[in-house]
Parts: C-alpha cells; structure tokens; sequence
C-alpha cells in the first residue's frame, strides 16, 4: 500500500517563486488564524536560516516545476514533505491550482493528505555530483561544421552487464517522475511515478535498432562511458557538464526518496498529463474521479456496524504504518545511545510522536469516536465506538534496540473488540481483521495452528513476574518464549508461528486489537478458568489472557488447573 498519511503539521516553509506574491498573503492570513508559522524563502535563498527540525514542517511550493525542483533539493535531504502549488502554466509536478492552495491545506491539517516517494537519481561523472528527480540526459554536442559527424556513441552497462552501444542523439535516464518528460517524447514508457522505485534508460533517436527503452530496478549501477565528447544535464540543466571522449558517467537511484503530498485537489496522473499533453482522450467524467473523491470527502456518520469496521480497518492500516516511520527513525537512534536517561527521553518521544500522528487520524476520520490510548487523556466519544491504541508495545524492547516492538489500534463496539490492526515497524508486517471476517498479514489471510497437545506445541509468554509460567509450561512442550509485545504475541498465534498465549495482566490497548486478529484467525481466548476474557475497565485494568489455537485450549486450561497452586495466584 502506498501513500502513508499526513497527519501533523505545525510550520510551513514556503519557496516561492517570483510571481507568488498574491498566494503568499492569503496563505499567511490562511496560517495566523490556525497557529501555523510560516517562513517564507525565495528561490535564491536556503531554507536553512528558517528550518527547525523540531515542529512537524510541510515544505510548500508556488510556482511551476522549476520551483518544485528547486523545493525538492532543499526539503528532500532534511525529510520535509512537499506540497507543490502551481502558478506555472504547464506543469506536470506542482499539481494544485492557486486558487484551491487553502483548501489542499485545509485538507493537509485534517490529517486527509497522503506522501508518496518518489524516486530520485544521483549521478556522479569526474567533476560533476548532482541529483535530480527527472532525468540524465547525455547527448551529442552538435558540430561546429554542419556536415561533420552529428550522433554520439555511448556504451552502457547495468551493474557491470555490457547492455549495448547507443549510437544516436544519445540516451536519457529518467526516473518515473521524469519519465512524462524527454524519455516519453523519445518513445519511452510512462511510469505513474508514486512510490515506483525504477530508473528507464531510452535512447534518444537511435540509429542501432537492437537498442531499446530498458527499465532497470532503481538501485542498479548504470555506467555510461561516452566515446566522444557529449553534453550531461541532469533535470533539463539544473547541473550540467562538457564531458571529453571516454569519460565514465554513473547513474543510480539516490537514497534519499522525495516526498510529495497528494490531495484530492490533485489531479489523476493520467488525466493531468492527458490535459496537459492535449492528448484529448481522457474525460473527467469517464474515469474513476468520482469515486477518488468520494473516497477522500468527508466520513459518513456510518449507519451500517460492518462497513464502519472495514473503514476503520484501512484507516488504522494507514494510520499504523504512518506511526511506524518515526518510530523506526527513533528506533535506529536509540541503538545509538549509550546513555540511559537520553534513550528514555527517546522512547517517550516515540510513544508521543506515535500517538499524535494515530489519534490525528482517528479524530479527523471519526470525530465521534471515543479514543482510549496509552499515551494520552481518555477522549470521550459521542457514538457507540472506542478506539483502543497502544501506539508503541513493547517499550522495553524498543528500548533496547530489540525490533519485537508494535503498534496497536483496535475498535470497540460497546466493549465488544471489533476491528484490530497491528503493525511492526522494523519488519513491515501489518496484521489485521475485523470481527466475523478473516485475518490477514498484509494481503494474504492467515490462521492459527491444529495442534492439541502440549508435548507438540510452543507457547508465549508475556508478563509472567515471578517466571510461574514459563517454569511450569517449558518442560511441557517444544517451549515457552517471551515476546515483550502482548500485540505481537497475539498476531503470532494468529499467523501460526505459536500455539498459544499467556499473560497475568494486560491492559485493553495491549490486547484490543490482536484479540481480532487472533479470533478472526481461529483463536480462542478465555481466562485462566476458561471463562470468557473481558477487556478490563476498572481502575487496575489488567487482566488475565488465555489464548491458544483452539485445539490447545483444553490441554492449557487442564494443566493450569493441575498447577495453580505452582503458579501462585488466584
Ligand atoms: C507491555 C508489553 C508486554 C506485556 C505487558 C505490557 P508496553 O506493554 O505488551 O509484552 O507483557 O503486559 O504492558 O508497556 O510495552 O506498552
Ligand atoms: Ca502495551
Ligand atoms: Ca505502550
């Protein structure tokens, strides 16, 4: 799935182009009256006098796709997502019209835009270091004397295989964003360039019919040695080079993704380049445009339970993922720190930052939904729903660069857990269901294991102080491990990788949504009595969680049973 949400903003560095005047003052009237700062730069200016990395910054352009260009060199290396505005005539990058600015960032603050990557290259020539998100075009220089020779020779290679000599006006390497430029006028493919991570070399009017358009993953090496002398831009001249005979040119797909916000003011790639191109064969009204935005305009107040769940379901999808960002980001910084109070201060961090960017979403999508997290003040709803979020379980592992650590979002309905999405950062496994449906990892649905004896099973356990189940069950069965995530825990027997599960205490938001997942997927959960579980509400909030597969269940229950007085409680 691609384009995560967009769900604070805070400050908004706006590179404008000449002509920007008029936008610019509605924009700051527009910011004053939401508490939003903004910084105003110029295009002969660097954004570094006015970022601060702390607030949550929108890079914001206005002009055509020069000024998006020049905004993509200086958002892109400090992560700032980017809003193109376009008061340019013809252009392919800024997608928003001036006159629907505000609107597009009234959607942005409701936490309704998405950010694509697009893909970006990096070229690297004797003398000449530069990246752009367009295209490499390497051409013949034209000869002082007409009737001299007019094509230029280049041999190409990709990650060290000979692809061939282009003989011709030369070549042009573009990534999917500029594949709509030069390379579709030299008869490349089009590339609908949101979150496609390949680079397209096309030969610009060949004379060697055995070469063709070649579409390479983005990370591949591609060499281009010029066996005469040749002209290199890189985005139609923002960096540019004389190259001499022989010189070795090498293109790759750069690092560093730019990140574009979509909203719905944006038009369709297809229809946008259809229009632009006067290509005439595309009508508003015959594509799927109506449905886009119906998707994206304001939520129904939702009569029917089912399809309330399904939306939550691909809101939290959203939500979860856009929370794992900074959550990885933090995580690699926590491996880093060596000293306790600083990776403290980053883990709180990591529960905040989580959390905003969840009940962002959730409060704009549902605004009548209550919302129970971990991290945050109990917000009352006026509707039947409560969403139940642990924006980051498994603290301590997080804490210790261990990568067992998840987000959870569930939903109730009264009490009763109807939707659940779990999702771990550092491996990408999204988990989700929702009640009376399947379970899913990712696209593929999963379920739980068929096994019925201890003696063949592994457990998990979660928070187990005095070590009462571990002890007991390990000698049991093929074993008993230890997660640090309840979420996780659950998804694992879910997905059949454990048999059951056990914890003394878990709070509602480390078990609201794996419980979906786990019955969806054929779980059984109960109490150590095999009484039903209940999510606790009370002011200790903990309680006791059995789960296993199904079969399993009467094997646990019975040697629980046989062992209380070993397990010490009740
Ligand atoms: C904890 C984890 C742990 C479980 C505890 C939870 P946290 O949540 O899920 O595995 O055993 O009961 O409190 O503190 O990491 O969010
Ligand atoms: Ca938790
Ligand atoms: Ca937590």
């Amino acid at each position: 799935m691609h384009g995560r949400r967009l769900a604070t903003t805070e400050r908004i560095i706006a590179l404008l182009s000449p002509s920007a005047e008029e936008p610019l003052e509605s924009l700051e009237e527009w910011a004053s009256k939401r508490d939003i700062e903004v910084a105003a730069v110029t295009l002969d200016e660097d954004v570094e006098d006015v970022y601060d990395p702390g607030p949550s910054t929108l890079g914001l352009t206005v002009g055509g796709d020069g000024t998006f260009l020049e905004g993509i060199k200086r958002f892109t290396p400090r992560g700032i997502p980017q809003l193109g505005v376009n008061a340019g005539t013809l252009s392919f990058l800024a997608q928003v019209e001036v006159d629907d600015m505000l609107s597009a960032l009234d959607e942005v603050l409701r936490g309704r835009a998405t950010v694509d990557s697009r893909q970006m290259l990096e070229v690297d020539t004797n003398g000449l270091d530069a990246t752009g998100i367009n295209d490499v075009m390497i051409e013949n220089v034209p000869p002082e004397n007409p009737f001299d020779r007019k094509v230029t020779r280049l041999d190409v290679f990709a990650d060290g295989e000979y692809i061939g000599q282009y003989e011709g006006n030369g070549i042009a390497v573009s990534t999917p964003t500029g594949s709509t430029g030069i390379s579709l006028s030299a008869g490349g493919p089009v590339h609908l360039p949101a979150d496609n991570h390949t680079l397209q070399i096309i030969p610009l009017n060949t004379h060697s019919l055995g070469v063709r358009p070649l579409v390479v993953a983005a990370d591949t090496e591609i060499e281009v040695v010029a066996r005469e002398q040749a002209s290199l831009l890189v985005d139609g001249g923002r960096a540019q080079k004389m190259l001499a005979g022989d010189s070795v040119v090498r293109v790759t797909g750069a690092s560093e993704r730019a990140h574009v916000v979509q909203t719905s003011y944006d038009e369709q790639f297809m229809t946008a380049m259809a229009s632009k191109l006067g290509w005439g064969l595309r009508d508003e009204s015959d594509g799927p445009r109506e449905l886009l935005s119906t998707e994206r305009s304001s939520p129904d107040p939702t009569t029917d339970a089912t399809t309330t769940a399904e939306r939550a379901r691909q809101v939290a999808c959203e939500a979860a993922e856009s929370a794992g960002e900074p959550l990885r980001e933090l995580h690699g910084r926590v491996e880093d720190v060596t000293f306790k109070t600083d990776k403290s201060d980053i883990v709180t961090e990591a529960d905040q930052q989580a959390n905003r960017i969840i009940t962002t979403v959730i409060e704009n999508e549902f605004p009548d939904h209550g919302i129970l997290s971990e991290e945050a003040e109990y917000r009352e709803g006026s509707s039947s729903y409560t969403w139940v979020v642990d924006p980051l379980d498994g603290t301590g592992n997080f804490a210790h660069g261990n990568p067992q650590y998840s987000v959870s979002i569930g939903l109730l309905d009264g009490e009763e857990p109807v939707m659940g999405v779990v999702y771990v950062p550092e491996t990408d496994e999204l988990f989700h269901a929702v009640a009376g449906g399947d379970a899913y990892q990712g696209d593929t649905p999963i379920t739980t294991t068929d096994r019925e004896e201890l003696a063949e099973s592994m457990l998990l356990s979660g928070w187990d102080p005095n070590g009462d189940f571990l002890t007991h069950f390990y000698g049991e069965t093929r074993g008993v491990r230890a997660l640090g995530s309840a979420a996780l825990s659950l998804c694992y027997l879910a997905s059949g990788s454990a048999d059951g599960s056990w914890e003394y205490g878990t709070y509602p938001w480390d078990v609201a949504a794996g419980i979906v997942i786990a019955r969806a997927a054929g779980a059984r959960i109960t109490d150590r009595h095999g009484d039903p579980y209940e999510l606790a509400f009370d002011d200790d909030g903990r309680n006791e969680i059995l789960c296993s597969n199904g079969p399993l269940h009467p094997a646990l229950l019975a040697h629980l049973q046989e062992s209380e007085e070993l397990v010490g409680t009740d």
